[in-house]
């Protein structure tokens, strides 16, 4: 069967990404998106958890740290970090489309490829934190293991979690196995609000800050 292409519409072509049955899906579906996407999500002034997300990271974390964003996409976390005086930014994605709309924004000191659900090619320790924004339902939950590993002992993860689908998708046991292993320790829980009111109301996140340990 031939695959569909990208949709007409804007509220389309969002459901027809986030909804993409598989992993491998869901990457040709972001590459294709790419150049659309911050027009899309930004258009209708509804996709507000980048700016919630970093309002608590720049609470949290000083900003000369050097910040990892997991699934950075196109770079709107990256955007509004550099805004709040951040200056050391890595981006991981596992679609070049989308991160090369990110390399032409000039924010990120590095861009890397990789699937996060699995061990990436980065040293541990590699960042003082790393901040995550719209992946809950897309980055399979081993991702969180990876974030652990990649931020230094001490070091802060700033997390925009959609509650109803953290245990669904299995962060919350992988949080817990963390905690068992004295790895992690969510030490904040920000407001509830709709990530995208519009086009997903039924996405309630709220921003999490876990202590690396
Ligand atoms: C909804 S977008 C969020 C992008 C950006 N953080 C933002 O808030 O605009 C989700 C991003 O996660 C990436 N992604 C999904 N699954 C992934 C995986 N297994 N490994 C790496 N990146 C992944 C997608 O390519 C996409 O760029």
């Amino acid at each position: 069967m031939a695959e569909k292409e990208l949709p007409d519409s804007q509220i389309e072509r969002v459901n027809w990404v986030i909804r993409a049955p598989t992993n491998e899906e869901l990457q040709r579906r972001y590459n294709m998106w790419a150049e659309q996407y911050d027009g899309d999500v930004g258009s209708i002034d509804d996709y507000i958890a980048p700016s919630k997300l970093v309002e608590v990271a720049a609470e949290h974390l000083d900003p000369a740290s050097h910040v990892i964003d997991a699934g950075a996409g196109t770079g709107l976390v990256g955007e509004a970090l550099t805004a709040k005086g951040f200056t050391h930014l890595t981006a991981l994605d596992f679609s070049a489309g989308m991160l090369e709309i990110a390399r032409s924004k000039g924010i990120y000191h590095n861009l890397h490829e990789c699937d996060l659900s699995k061990e990436t090619a980065l040293p541990e320790n590699s960042g003082d934190a790393l901040v995550t924004c719209g992946t809950t339902t897309q980055v399979p939950s081993t991702s969180l293991r990876e974030y652990a590993r990649l931020v230094r002992s001490g070091g802060k993860i700033v997390f925009a979690v959609v509650t109803g689908t953290w245990e669904e998708f299995g962060y919350a046991a992988i949080q817990e196995e963390l905690e068992v292993a004295g790895r992690l320790r969510v030490s904040h829980k920000g407001e509830r609000f709709q990530m995208m009111p519009t086009t997903e109301p039924q996405f309630i996140c709220e921003i999490w800050v876990m202590d690396v340990l």
